[in-house]
C-alpha cells in the first residue's frame, strides 16, 4: 500500500530543552549522525517502499519540528493541528497550519485542549486510539470525535519514559498492534486486548530501543535497528522487514513514528 507521508529535515535538529525524560541538554546530538540516519529512513519510504513523502520545511529554533508525527493527524483530508504542552513546541503549529493551507487543505479543528498531533492518536481501521495524559488531555478527544466523526478509545499511559502513545503501540496490520504492556494501566490494555485480536507483546528492550515507534503498511514495517527481538517476530509474520538506526533521534525521544506524519486521503 503506497502511503502519503509527511516529513521534515533535521537542519535545526538539536536538544534546546527537556521536555520528555529522554531529553539531556548535556547530551547533544551528533548532527552529520542524525542526517545520516534521517537520509535511511527517507530512502526507505522514498526509494525501497515508494511511498509518497512531502516535505515541509524546517525552521530554525524549532529542533523538533523533525518529529512531524506531531504536526497534526490527518484524517480524509481533514486536519487537527496539534496543541502542543510544553511552550517550547507551541509555535510549530502555525508552520505546520500553512503548510496544509498551501498544499489544498481546507478543513481544520485546533483543539481547545492539549492534543500532540498522532504521536498520540493511532488509527487501527476505524479505531483512533488516543494515548493520555502526558502530552494529551483527554478533554480533547471530545472534540477530535465530532471533528472526525470516528469513535474514539481513551488509552491512558502510565510510564512518563512512553509518553506519546506511538513510543508504546505500533498499529501492525487489521488484525495486529504490538505494545509494551507496562506502558499502560490495567484498563487500558484490557481495553487495547478486548479490541485486538492479535496483541504482540514487545520486551523491555526492543521497546527501550524505540521498537515500537514504527512504521508498517500490513507489509513492510519500518523500526530501530536495535528491536532484535520484534525484528525477528515480524520477519517470521512474513513481513518485510526495513530496520533503520534511530539512535540520535532516541535522544530527543524519538524515532521512526515521531518522524513521519501519515497523510491520508
Ligand atoms: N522531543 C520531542 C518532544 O518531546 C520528541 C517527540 C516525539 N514524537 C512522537 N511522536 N513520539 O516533543
Amino acid at each position: 500500500m503506497i502511503k502519503k507521508i509527511l516529513m521534515c529535515s533535521p537542519d535545526y535538529f538539536d536538544i534546546e530543552y527537556e521536555i520528555n525524560p529522554w531529553m539531556n541538554k548535556q547530551n547533544q546530538v551528533q548532527s552529520d549522525e542524525a542526517k545520516k540516519q534521517w537520509n535511511t529512513l527517507y530512502d526507505v519510504y522514498k526509494n525501497k517502499l515508494g511511498w509518497d513523502v512531502k516535505l515541509i520545511n524546517p525552521i530554525e529554533k524549532l529542533p523538533d519540528m523533525v518529529f512531524t508525527a506531531n504536526g497534526a493527524l490527518v484524517i480524509k483530508g481533514k486536519v487537527a493541528l496539534p496543541t502542543f504542552r510544553a511552550p517550547d513546541r507551541q509555535p510549530e503549529t502555525e508552520y505546520f497550519r500553512k503548510w496544509f493551507e498551501s498544499n489544498g487543505y481546507s478543513e481544520f479543528i485546533e483543539p481547545k485542549y492539549d492534543f500532540e498531533g498522532e504521536g498520540d492518536a493511532l488509527l487501527w481501521n476505524n479505531t483512533l486510539f488516543a494515548g493520555y495524559p502526558w502530552r494529551s488531555d483527554q478533554a480533547s478527544h471530545k472534540e477530535l470525535e465530532n471533528f472526525f466523526g470516528i469513535k474514539i478509545v481513551p488509552i491512558q499511559l502510565a510510564d512518563a519514559r512512553f509518553y506519546h502513545l506511538d513510543t508504546c503501540l505500533t498499529i501492525v496490520n487489521e488484525t495486529t498492534v504490538a505494545v509494551w504492556t507496562k506502558a499502560f494501566t490495567e484498563e487500558s490494555l484490557d481495553i487495547i486486548r478486548k479490541i485486538v485480536p492479535n496483541v504482540i507483546e514487545a520486551s523491555d528492550e526492543d521497546t527501550l530501543a524505540y521498537g515500537l515507534n514504527a512504521m508498517s503498511d500490513g507489509e513492510n514495517i519500518v523500526l530501530s535497528d536495535k528491536a532484535i527481538g520484534l525484528i525477528e517476530k515480524y520477519r517470521e509474520m512474513e513481513m518485510n522487514v526495513y530496520p533503520v538506526p534511530i539512535s540520535e533521534y532516541q535522544k530527543s525521544g524519538g524515532g521512526v513514528k515521531c518522524l513521519t506524519l501519515e497523510l491520508r486521503s
